[in-house]
């Protein structure tokens, strides 16, 4: 079977590579090749970038594929160049999708894929079903096959997941500086962090499936924490117990209202993803990796790149600026 990641070297879709390589499928990715040390062997790159269609269209020449996965589209228009792009081209388009994208608060803290995808608050998620919605419109008069997938908080190698961000090392620099670090509410809501090895096993079971058409999926751990214990077990892992400050959503977004919408929208909202859905079309996906496991794992890549620990100014100047504004005596 012949796949193709729009991207290939990154948090989810590395791993899906990984997976897709050692199930013996034929792997192209399509990037700009600045990660070459991601590439893993065997894996043609097709060399462009894609927010230009005519070099994409170029890279791309007469290959066909039966499956494209498209892991860079954030805004509907990306979509539409989508189809023009790959259609005719590919058995089935996937778009990575979120579920940051369902109804928040939902009126049941269980959502499947039929939730409604309503966030008020937050752009992303509000681009991304907007994203699903022209997919679904234009595939249907256009006959193109399509496939969503709606990843939750999803990490890999490189990543400690926070709810200031998670690319990096950020929250486990301040953690060892003795930093304070933020909380959200009473730190007692749920959240589902995912191993992008265990995404990767229910991705690329759908891919090449004509019974996945037409249909979406969420992909997520079974595993359920709260924000406090998830601090706890990245603190636990480093060897220090973490300063957690609790401080409520909207304080937060107050101050800072991008960061605000993604909690409001997402983090700080209780949910439990049911996947019988994904379990049920791909048996195998199973996962595997509780985040006290994960997370000892990302740490030891970072010991290994210790260049990489670093911290991160973003979330610093974040959490410093909203700490300096809860301390501030009360008018
Ligand atoms: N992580 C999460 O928690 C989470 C949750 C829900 C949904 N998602 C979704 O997952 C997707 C991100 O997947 P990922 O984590 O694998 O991606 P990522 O870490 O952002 O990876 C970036 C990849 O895309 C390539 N790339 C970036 N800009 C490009 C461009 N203009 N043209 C061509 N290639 C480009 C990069 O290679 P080059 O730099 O070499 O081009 C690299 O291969 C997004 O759609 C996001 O909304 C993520």
């Amino acid at each position: 079977m012949r796949i193709l990641f729009v991207g290939g070297t990154g948090n989810l879709s590395t791993a899906c590579t990984a997976e897709a390589l050692g199930r013996g499928m034929e792997v192209f990715h399509l990037n700009r090749g600045t990660k070459p040390e991601k590439t893993l062997p065997g894996v043609r790159t097709l060399r462009a970038d894609i927010r230009d269609p005519v070099a994409a269209g170029a890279a791309l020449g007469s290959l066909e594929f039966d499956s494209v996965v498209q892991f860079l589209a954030f805004r509907p228009e990306q979509v539409e160049a989508d189809l023009e792009l790959f259609r005719g081209r590919t058995g089935q388009y996937v778009f990575i999708s979120t579920t940051s994208a369902y109804k928040k608060p939902s009126l049941t803290p269980v959502i499947t894929e039929k939730t409604p995808l309503e966030n008020p608050y937050w752009e992303y998620s509000r681009l991304k079903a907007a994203c699903e919605k022209v997919l679904k419109e234009k595939a249907a008069a256009l006959s193109f096959p399509w496939t969503v997938i709606r990843p939750s908080h999803t990490y890999d190698d490189g990543w400690i997941p926070s709810c200031f961000g998670s690319a990096g090392y950020g929250i486990a620099w301040r953690m060892k500086e003795g930093r304070d670090i933020i909380v959200p509410g009473d730190g007692q809501s749920v959240w589902t962090l995912t191993h992008a090895s265990d995404f990767a096993v229910g991705l690329v079971g759908l891919l090449g499936r004509k019974d996945a058409l037409s249909e979406a999926f969420h992909i997520t751990s079974d595993e359920h924490l709260t924000w406090d214990a998830v601090h706890r077990i990245v603190g636990g892992a480093l060897g220090v117990e973490p300063k957690i400050v609790h401080i409520p959503s909207d304080f937060i977004a107050s101050v800072i209202p991008e960061r605000g919408a993604a909690l409001l929208g997402d983090k700080a909202v209780s949910v439990l993803f049911d996947n019988s859905k994904i379990r049920r079309f791909v048996p195998e996906f199973a996962p595997r990796v509780l985040f006290a496991e994960g997370i000892r794992h990302s740490l030891g890549w970072f010991d290994s790149h210790p260049e990489l620990e670093r911290p991160n100014e973003d979330m610093n100047g974040e959490m410093d600026a909203i700490l300096g504004r809860w301390r501030l005596p009360a008018e």
